[in-house]
């Protein structure tokens, strides 16, 4: 699913940065408001939590739409040691102008060397009474966690559109904050946008448009600040249950509304797995294509590509895997971004769950099979990039990017763990057990080592076979995956490669294969799996020729049958799109063309490049699509592609 988005010169050029920076990092031990003892040393933040850490935020910020602008001042209070008399943020490219105590008396500040992807840290010289101090600032034209959308860009075309995404490290630059997961806080938010527009944030939000363009928030409930979230447009509401509902552009919304039906039966199922819903509603805003993620789980308001609305339903896991970090994520944390398996390996295990549970295990199965090969596929790239240390499910992303840790390990080791340790304890002793985790653990924090401990003590310890059968050791710190991994099966998708295999020996022609009653999983496991077929990985030269020529024949009469370059569906779109490059098959270029243009989905993006890259004729058409997509493309998207195109 996801791919290495990075190259090891750039691992070079962080572990460079990372010998300058962390001179000056401090193992931080203080108390958080939960009573556990806060102490965690976060490599991606300058700021000092154990001694002084924000506990509550008040934003007022307007949203200057003809600059690209943020312009405001958030009041921060604060929980701070005795003697402790400098307040550290986190920033990247904010212009403060004033910093103050509560009484307007101004404060003595600096900010420290500003470097890439970190920023620069905002130091603040406290009274000995100040516990809350407020910083005027804006932030620069297009900050990097801000995507301003034109009207051609969006849906609907008509008016202007501004999302945020924080995840993991960007929040810092449209809010100064202590950006590390494991600093929780509670925050309100004043915001003027356009008369007409609606905002909405990770927090309790207006369901109808205000003609004044000021809206308040409030989010009562601690949070990191990677869940925090803005965004603004012409958007409108439409409930879907009791507690759940869709936002989307007008023109959207009805289609996104019948995507989504299952929402509120999502919400009730993941409840009886694993506690009740704890975050009061649970909404989810469809954004224009140029989101680079599928999904961001903002608390109470998960952000969504446009690209799951497929009219068939068959990406609805998206909301099965972002209401599932409702738990684990939002809830229990993971403390530093080494962690990050701790967010994403127990929300796909989660997502599982509740997708077994609404479909059935067949269709769940399918969905393994193809995560599985994934892996195995990411695993063994990793490895030829001499990046084997990232295949550990506890990372070690000191001075690096945290994207560098947002790979398929994260997700699907972490998850096929969970997956395993379910099967050695049974399912009933394992649902106890995460029931009392996450309750054991809600709005606080973890890391790897904490979670191990809590397994032992609250699980393993009670049997000794179960514990040595578990090997969690080797999972969490091994490369690769273990030999006890065990790898999913689907009957439905076995059909598929005996499909495959009947055509191209030649036992069955195209028009007499039986595809009836195929979903797009069946499809884009048959993709997949002609791919492996059509272009070996290690094979001669010469033999390779053959292929190639037999190869573009093959594609061209597939399309021919099954139109998979017209598909609405970017799953497949993608899939269909990377093997023709890598085949050669240039027919449906102005289509792949298109798709790239008109999405900013990163997971699709980056194949469909990567591919093309590989010969000079694809060189060449990929830099002139790039030219023109680029100002579609989040940050984060342009960014990796940019470090493909290199
Ligand atoms: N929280 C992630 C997205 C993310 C991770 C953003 C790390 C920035 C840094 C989100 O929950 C996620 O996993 N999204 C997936 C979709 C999902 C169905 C696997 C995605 O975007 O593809
Ligand atoms: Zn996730």
């Amino acid at each position: 699913m996801f791919q290495k988005s990075i190259s090891s010169l750039s691992v070079l050029f962080f572990s460079a940065i990372l010998l300058i920076t962390c001179q000056n990092e401090k193992k931080y031990v203080g108390t958080q408001k939960n009573s556990k003892i806060f102490s965690v040393e976060d490599p991606h933040s300058y700021s000092n939590p154990s001694k002084i850490r924000v506990t509550h935020m008040d934003l007022n910020l307007e949203i200057l739409w003809s600059t690209h602008i943020l312009k405001g001042f958030v009041t921060v209070t604060l929980d701070k040691n005795e003697n402790a008399d400098t307040l550290i943020l986190d920033t990247r490219q904010l212009k403060i102008s004033a910093v103050q105590n509560i009484s307007g008396k101004a404060l003595n500040y600096w900010l420290g060397d500003s470097k890439a992807i970190f920023g620069a840290p905002l130091y603040i010289v406290l009274g000995k009474d100040d516990k809350k101090v407020k910083i005027v600032y804006e932030t620069i034209a297009n900050a990097a966690a801000l995507q301003w959308v034109s009207p051609p860009q969006t849906h609907d075309k008509k008016e202007e559109f501004l999302y945020s995404q924080s995840q993991a490290i960007l929040a810092r630059s449209w809010v100064p904050c202590q950006d590390a997961p494991a600093v929780k806080f509670t925050y309100t938010a004043k915001i003027k946008t356009k008369p007409g527009y609606l905002a909405l944030m990770s927090a309790t939000n207006p369901q109808e448009v205000n003609e004044s363009g000021i809206y308040t928030f409030e989010m009562d409930q601690p949070i990191s600040s990677y869940l925090l979230a803005l965004s603004s447009g012409e958007i409108s509401f439409k409930a879907l249950g009791n507690n759940c509902g869709i936002y989307a552009e007008p023109g959207m919304l009805e289609k996104a509304a019948w995507e989504f039906a299952d929402m509120q039966k999502m919400i009730d199922e993941a409840g009886k797995l694993y506690g009740t819903y704890m975050w009061k509603r649970y909404d989810v805003l469809v954004l224009p294509p140029s989101f680079p993620f599928g999904g961001m789980e903002n608390p109470r308001l998960t952000f969504a590509t446009p690209t799951v609305i497929t009219g068939d339903r068959s990406q609805v896991s998206l909301i099965a895997h972002e209401l599932a970090h409702s738990w684990s994520g939002n809830l229990v944390t993971n403390a530093t971004w080494n962690d990050f398996w701790l967010n994403e390996g127990f929300t796909n295990y989660f997502e599982q769950r509740i997708m077994e549970k609404l479909y059935g295990k067949p269709y769940d199965e399918m969905r393994q099979v193809l995560a599985w090969n994934d892996l195995e596929k990411t695993i063994a790239e990793m490895k030829a990039d001499g990046l084997l240390g990232d295949t550990k499910l506890k990372l070690n992303l000191k001075g690096r990017d945290p994207d560098d840790g947002l790979s398929d390990v994260a997700y699907d080791k972490g998850r096929f763990f969970l997956c395993h340790l379910e099967k050695i304890v049974g399912k009933k002793n394992w649902d106890d057990f995460l029931n009392k985790y996450f309750k054991a653990n809600a709005f606080s924090y973890n890391n790897t080592e904490d979670f191990l401990k809590y397994l032992n003590q609250e699980l393993l310890d009670k049997n000794p076979e179960w514990k040595r059968l578990a090997n969690a050791s080797e999972w969490m710190y091994g490369e690769g995956l273990p030999k006890d991994a065990v790898k999913p099966v689907s009957r439905e998708l076995d059909k598929v490669d005996l499909l495959i295999t009947n055509y191209l020996n030649g036992t069955l022609k195209i028009d007499r294969l039986d595809t009836s009653g195929f979903t797009s999983h069946h499809w884009q496991y048959f993709i997949r799996q002609l791919g492996k077929k059509l272009v070996p990985e290690n094979s001669m030269n010469s033999i390779k020729i053959v292929i190639e020529l037999n190869s573009i024949y093959i594609l061209t009469e597939i399309d021919k049958q099954y139109k998979f370059s017209n598909r609405g569906n970017a799953e497949i779109c993608c899939d269909w799109f990377t093997l023709s490059v890598k085949v050669g098959y240039t027919q449906n270029r102005p289509q792949t063309e298109k798709f790239l243009v008109s999405i900013g989905r990163r997971k699709f993006l980056m194949p469909i490049y990567e591919a093309l890259v590989k010969t000079p004729e694809g060189k060449i058409s990929a830099k002139q699509v790039f030219e023109k997509a680029k100002i579609g493309y989040h940050s984060v998207s342009a960014i990796s592609v940019e470090e493909v195109l290199k």
